[in-house]
């Protein structure tokens, strides 16, 4: 066996919360008159809020104190928590939950690697709250992918090299994460029509191929 662990980004991978990610942003730009369309959400996929946030205001016309942009930060996450709170185990796909399921019982130790901080709060929503054995999130990192610290910090609560991991990802920052970590990428979406990952993959079920 080449891996020992595989780590699974959240959004867009596990689930799919881009829709609502859109929905939420549309609306907070809205409100303050700035332009915001599909295109530019793609371009928020594996991005921190913050970080996020600045891409969404490149479009502004004045500038914003850092008080202002916590407040828009947070008037964007309460209306994305609402959208979350639609989520049910309805919204995690026949294909991902027996992927999972197949891996686990191959042996290998199953982890999340995700920027959002929302990470808890949607895998209890979709059944799966206590289902890794590590969860690394926005909740305990400094800096954003493609900086390595979220998978790195998986891979040492699993207490396995990162040699030992596969990460799965749909971004392009994500796979370039994973690669600055020392890790092997899985890449399925975008970054896999991008070619970013070691292993381009159609779907998620195509992992079994490769493990
Ligand atoms: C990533 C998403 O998983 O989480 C990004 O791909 C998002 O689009 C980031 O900005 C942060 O999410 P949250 O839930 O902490 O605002
Ligand atoms: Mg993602």
């Amino acid at each position: 066996m080449k891996f020992d662990a595989v780590i699974f980004d959240l959004d867009g991978v596990i689930c799919y919360t881009d829709e609502y990610h859109y929905q939420a942003w549309k609306a907070m730009a809205d409100s303050i008159g700035v332009y915001f369309d599909r295109e530019i959400n793609n371009r928020l996929r594996g991005v921190s809020r913050m970080a996020s946030l600045e891409i969404v205001l490149e479009r502004a016309s004045g500038k914003f104190s850092q008080a202002e942009k916590e407040e828009l930060a947070e008037q964007k996450n309460e209306l994305y928590k609402k959208l979350l709170a639609n989520m049910s185990p309805a919204d995690l796909s026949e294909e991902v939950k027996s992927t999972l399921d197949e891996l686990r019982s191959r042996g290998y130790r199953l982890a999340i690697g995700s920027s959002s901080r929302n990470t808890p709060f949607i895998l209890r929503q979709i059944g799966l709250g206590d289902y890794f054995d590590a969860v690394s999130d926005g909740n305990n990192i400094s800096r954003s992918k493609p900086d390595p610290e979220v998978f790195e910090k998986a891979a040492r609560m699993l207490c396995i090299e990162p040699e030992r991991c596969l990460v799965v990802e749909d971004a392009v920052s994500g796979a370039e994460a994973a690669h600055r970590g020392g890790m092997k990428a899985a890449c399925v979406g975008d970054a896999s029509q991008a070619g970013a990952g070691d292993y381009n993959l159609k779907s998620v079920k195509d992992l079994l191929e490769i493990l």
